[in-house]
């Protein structure tokens, strides 16, 4: 019980020597498959200017930026210890340009309007008090005809995987987030299923008007 909080405080916010060395590395191993599919449905093309929020480990962030040609691939996460070892980790990507990091809140972020042509985030939505609220600064940063993408584990699955997830997690059905996308203004919204060794997972692709 006490184990399994604290593990699931450090999915919400990675912190300390856990967080930082070996979290982030078990992030990146685990949530592979979603993040391959999110790769797929990005298409990054080299002049791309995509941001990922809550990138964690940085699985997808790194690959994105390692596709990139004179776009701009940005990572933002509320974690300053996921921003620090970022830092030093991804520093090659970062000094040739191809990719920026910020400390910030998904709720308020540190870009103007229509900076970005596509949007995405991985197992992050779970922590958003205000799912609409972060889906309308989306919304904002996003260009016309942008794209945004949103995965994660679906509830049905979420609760097969015992303690962890009772702890912090606010947990969706694949209607639910397409109903919070719908009603902030996103359009096309469409589902797509996966599956990995969490059971069930979705990514939810929509557009700006
Ligand atoms: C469970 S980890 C997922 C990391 C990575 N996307 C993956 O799937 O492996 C959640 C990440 O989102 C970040 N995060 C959670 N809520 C956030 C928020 N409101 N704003 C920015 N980052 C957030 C956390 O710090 C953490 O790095």
């Amino acid at each position: 019980m006490i184990l399994a909080k604290f593990i699931a405080r450090q999915l919400r916010k990675p912190s300390g020597f856990f967080g930082k060395y070996f979290l982030t590395h078990m992030l990146n191993r685990s949530n592979k498959a979603m993040n391959d599919q999110v790769l797929h449905l990005l298409q990054v093309q080299q002049d791309d200017r995509i941001l990922e929020i809550g990138f964690g480990g940085g699985d997808l962030l790194t690959r994105m930026a390692q596709n990139i040609g004179d776009g701009l691939i940005t990572g933002v996460d509320f974690s300053s210890d996921v921003i620090d070892i970022g830092e030093k980790r991804f520093q090659p990507l970062l000094d040739a340009g191809k990719l920026e990091i910020h400390h910030a809140d998904a709720g308020s972020l540190p870009f103007d309007a229509n900076s970005f042509n596509k949007v995405c985030t991985v197992n992050t939505i779970y922590f958003w008090p205000d799912v609409e609220q972060v889906l309308q600064e989306l919304l904002r940063v996003l260009q016309s005809k942008g794209l945004i993408i949103i995965s994660l584990t679906t509830r049905e699955s979420m609760n097969k995987l015992g303690e962890i997830t009772r702890h912090g997690f606010i947990k969706y059905s694949a209607e639910d987030i397409k109903q919070w996308l719908g009603k902030v203004g996103f359009i096309n919204v469409r589902i797509i299923f996966g599956k990995n060794n969490h059971g069930e997972f979705i990514c939810a692709v929509g557009e700006k008007f």
